[in-house]
């Protein structure tokens, strides 16, 4: 099963949450694989370094010939493998500038790799272009970050707007499997609004759980490390143990 993890806003916890749930739903023994797409390959150096990789994403995306076995890497976590990133996918648009299939590139590699791994987590860009259109086009289901701030809200309805088109056309199965609130200050009151505000919207696609804001997992990805092993014992970490049993039970 293939999910998205987007929203086309910067900063709202897309590539942490890919990191963490990553590693959360191999803890729960489940065979995972992390599709980097965005250019800056922040999931990407939290697994490997940049000197490991030579192949990325990049090239599954534009050499069909190329094996994807030369390109998937391991990673220190049993279970997890990472589809890396370089700086190269951005790239992408230019490269395959008139290629009728350019929106299907990703879908037609997953369609070989994804049956030898439970999840397929792919992080995104922050934007709606080629790349993200890919990652929802190869998806079965989308998980929407959305930063607890007083303009959370805004942009989602481009971001639905362009979930409605892929499922108009190059991917009707596609779903909106969860929204979760990341960033949350529990003790503001502001906080409470923009979560009710959230819900009102959303309703019952709001994950119970939420995401609170915390220097532990501010800090972790610059020690390469997930939550679970930078602060085992962390809000962080059972918040994003807890966000993995969710989408276990929703998908
Ligand atoms: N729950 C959190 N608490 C504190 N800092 C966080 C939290 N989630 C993300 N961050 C930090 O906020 C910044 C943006 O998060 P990131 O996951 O990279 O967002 P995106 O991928 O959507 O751009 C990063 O510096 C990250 O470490
Ligand atoms: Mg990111």
């Amino acid at each position: 099963m293939v999910i998205s993890i987007a929203n086309q806003k910067g900063g709202v916890g897309k590539t942490t949450t890919a990191i963490n749930l990553s590693a959360a739903l191999t803890k729960e023994h489940k065979r995972v694989l992390l599709v980097d797409m965005d250019p800056q390959a922040n999931s990407t150096l939290t697994f490997t370094d940049h000197k490991s990789i030579d192949y990325s994403v990049y090239e599954l995306l534009t050499e069909p010939s190329l094996d994807h076995r030369l390109i998937i890497k391991t990673t220190p976590l049993p279970n997890l493998d990472i589809l890396p990133s370089k700086i190269s996918l951005a790239k992408l648009d230019s490269k395959l500038l008139g290629e009728f299939d350019a929106p299907y590139r990703l879908k037609d590699r997953m369609d070989t790799i994804k049956s030898d791994y439970d999840f397929v987590l792919i992080d995104t860009p922050p934007t709606l272009g080629l790349i993200t259109v890919n990652a929802l086009v190869a998806s079965d289901y989308l998980i929407i970050p959305i930063q607890s701030s007083y303009f959370a809200l805004e942009g989602t309805d481009d971001l639905l707007d362009t979930v409605e088109k892929v499922n108009a056309r190059p991917n009707p199965d596609l779903k909106v499997l969860g929204v979760v609130i990341t960033l949350h200050d529990k003790r503001t009151t502001l906080s409470r609004d923009i979560y009710e505000q959230i819900k009102q919207v959303f309703g019952d696609k709001v994950f119970s759980t939420v995401i609170s804001r915390s220097i532990r997992l501010e800090e972790s990805p610059a020690y390469k490390e997930t939550i679970f092993t930078f602060a085992p014992q962390s809000s962080g970490a059972s918040e994003y143990l807890n966000l993995c049993k969710e989408v276990i039970s929703r998908v």
